[in-house]
């Protein structure tokens, strides 16, 4: 371990990740698709956002608190669910504390490593994460879990479309761990001691296992018998979206949405919020970074429903950015993985305090004295930057019926 552990940008929390991680763990959170053009994109667009900073006139005190979904936070950046399961033995139990002490929301995967109940225990303001995935009896047991655990909403993912392979090599990652796999995959893992050594100090060994999909009376399914299920259930229809939302009956989030024609459907099905997402680059490649989709997004709903923005996040300036062109909020998942990998809960405390200390910045800058000022007038914006998905003759005319 550097002998500070405290990082300054989210750049150096990767560095440190990859030292620290085995190289198929890592390049399990690396992941991305086929040639990589949208994770690349999903970073690179914000790059192309020039600010517009004043000389004077700037504030001293400045407001970064909102509000997702109903729930109060002290910055505008929640966490996006992902299944960490290998990177750290307290996985996301130490990420739902790491976001309590920082005052925001905690997005759980249902294929994450620790139980809704646990995660709950260390933040509150949960919101669990479902795929459409097994029957709508597991689905409605899954969702009771949730609420009875005290959840206090759910993000439903649907863009998944089980697009496989990368130019890169994808991780081998072995069905179950045992202490046998951790011996055959002993080349990996020597060369990465602290990652051992972490696991070997909490006296456990990662299991792969999705507790949060256990059925009643059963056991947790491993990682993969749950993905194997996912691809195995018939896609859902905007119905289906609908029933959903309503079974929950609470905060809804619909996560994955890029076209117009979706984001307006998602408003008719009564959703709560949608977040503008192309799972950070792991889905279909050659889909454009969601920066440069989130204008138009915006626009289609008016303010029926929330946005919030996920993909590509690293710096608190991206964050800016993205309340510029109409986000609520941001999600963020590398960025956090990364300071789970590098230090633990204080690695997620110090990306989330990165991030928090970059967005101040820009607010000051730009003269603003909330995040609720920022606009389009703070950035220049290439006249080529964004894309307007789902825009056809009959979605413009359904959208103008609104
Ligand atoms: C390793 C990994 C696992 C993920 N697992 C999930 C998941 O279980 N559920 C989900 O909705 N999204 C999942 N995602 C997508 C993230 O929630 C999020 O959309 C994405 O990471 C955002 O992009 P960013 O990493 O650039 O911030 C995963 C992403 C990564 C990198």
């Amino acid at each position: 371990m550097a002998k500070n552990a405290w990082f300054e940008t989210v750049a150096e929390a990767q560095r440190r990740a990859k030292k620290a991680l085995p190289s198929s763990v890592y390049g399990a959170l690396v992941a991305g698709s086929e040639r990589g053009l949208t994770i690349d994109d999903n970073m690179a667009a914000f790059g192309e956002l020039g600010f517009s900073p004043h000389v004077a006139g700037h504030q001293a005190v400045r407001d970064l608190t909102t509000t997702v979904m109903g729930i109060p936070i002290s910055l505008p950046v929640i966490i996006s669910p992902t299944g960490v399961q290998a990177v750290h033995p307290d996985g996301e139990v130490a990420v739902a504390r790491a976001s309590a002490n920082r005052g925001t929301i905690m997005g759980l995967s249902s294929f994450a490593s620790k139980s809704v109940e646990d995660v709950i225990a260390a933040n509150p303001n949960t919101f669990f994460q479902m795929y459409w995935s097994g029957s709508r009896e597991s689905m409605v047991q899954r969702m009771d879990r949730a609420r009875a655990a005290g959840a206090k909403g759910l993000i439903a993912t649907l863009d998944w479309s089980f697009s496989n392979g990368r130019d890169w090599g994808s991780p081998q990652i072995p069905e179950k761990m045992s202490l046998k796999t951790m011996i055959n995959f002993a080349p990996n893992v020597l060369p990465h001691p602290q990652w051992l050594l972490r696991f070997a100090k909490s006296g456990r060994i990662p299991d792969l296992t999705a507790p949060n999909l256990t059925p009643p009376g059963g056991t947790a399914p491993t990682f993969f018998g749950a993905y194997y299920e996912w691809m195995q259930t018939p896609p859902p229809s905007w119905e289906d979206v609908a029933w959903m939302r309503e079974t929950w009956g609470g905060p809804f989030m619909l996560k994955g949405v890029t076209r117009i024609d979706d984001a307006r459907r998602a408003v008719d099905a009564g959703v709560t919020a949608i977040s503008v997402s192309n799972h950070g680059g792991n889905n279909l490649d050659g889909t454009p970074a969601t920066i440069r989709m989130l204008a138009s997004v915006a626009e289609a709903v008016n303010g029926d429903v929330e946005i919030v923005l996920d993909g590509g996040i690293r710096r608190g300036s991206d964050v800016a950015k993205a309340l510029a062109l109409g986000a609520r909020a941001v999600m963020i998942g590398r960025a956090y993985l990364w300071g789970l990998a590098a230090n633990g809960q204080a690695g997620v405390e110090n990306v989330l305090d990165i991030l928090r200390g970059g967005l101040d910045s820009a607010v000051l800058g730009l003269g603003h004295d909330s995040i609720h000022e920022l606009s389009p007038a703070d950035f220049y914006i290439p006249p080529t930057f964004s894309r307007t998905l789902g825009a056809t003759r009959s979605t413009i005319e359904a959208t103008t019926r609104h």
